[in-house]
């Protein structure tokens, strides 16, 4: 890996927005862009974007800009989404088949290959054209396929044994959606924990002072 492993967490957090931003503007035909314009788009200081494409480089020019189809070739090789990673998913509920079908792993560096759920019921049912498979085969499935990453979609209770039993099996990055903070002691092991209450909290925490002030006036 190149500068990309120095790069501040706050910087990276903003990387796939840029990357996501940076490809609307590419399908829209737009060939360059200057740091104003973006941040004008994107709501973030010019200097702001300056700082955070100098940390891998800074691909602008001077009186020129960004190239926009090189920026986002290159923040998307910093973000990984020419990896292609064989990844799992762990149970399929409501959450596990909803993440199945509407997330795009291809465009994001990742090979969705198997789905595992515990209930005996769900197994060989097909959620798009991948065949849900008992949690039993899961040894048998990453000693064949090699998973790096986990999808885990199962009850908080079920998390830590799940992922104690994927890092013995060679499962190296766990997107978590269990509402179990997983923090693996394991070297080399990475986790990004989701809640989608905690995104809505943040949305209240605006409205709460948005809707005070205007009560207070
Ligand atoms: P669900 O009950 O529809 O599905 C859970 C599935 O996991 C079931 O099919 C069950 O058989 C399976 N399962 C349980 N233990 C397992 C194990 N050890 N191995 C493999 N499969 C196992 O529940 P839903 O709605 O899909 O939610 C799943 C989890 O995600 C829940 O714990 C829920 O609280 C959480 N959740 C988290 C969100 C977030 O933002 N992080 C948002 C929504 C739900």
């Amino acid at each position: 890996m190149s500068k990309s492993g120095s790069i501040s967490a706050s910087v990276i957090k903003r990387l796939p927005r840029y990357y996501r931003f940076l490809g609307e503007l590419k399908k829209q035909g737009v060939e360059r862009i200057s740091s104003r314009e973006l941040s004008e788009r994107m709501k973030l200081t010019a200097s702001q974007i300056r700082q955070d494409l100098n940390c891998f480089g800074g691909f602008g020019q001077q009186g020129y800009g960004y190239h926009v189809d090189s920026l986002h070739n290159e923040i998307g090789k910093i973000l990984g989404v020419d990896r292609n990673f064989e990844t799992i998913l762990i149970g399929a509920g409501n959450l596990g088949k909803a993440i199945a079908l509407h997330i795009n792993f291809e465009t994001r560096g990742c090979h969705l290959t198997g789905i595992f759920d515990v209930n005996p019921k769900l197994t060989g049912q097909r959620v798009g054209d991948i065949a849900i498979m008992h949690t039993d085969e899961i040894e048998k499935f990453c000693h064949e396929h090699s998973p790096v990453v986990a999808v885990l979609c199962i009850p908080k209770a079920n998390t830590q044994e799940i992922a104690d039993k994927l890092v013995s099996l060679g499962v190296k990055a766990f997107w978590n959606f269990s509402h179990y903070d997983l923090s693996i002691d394991y070297e080399g092991i990475i986790v990004e924990n989701v809640h989608l209450g905690d995104s809505l909290l943040t949305l209240t925490y605006g409205a709460n002072i948005v809707i005070s002030e205007n009560e207070d006036n």
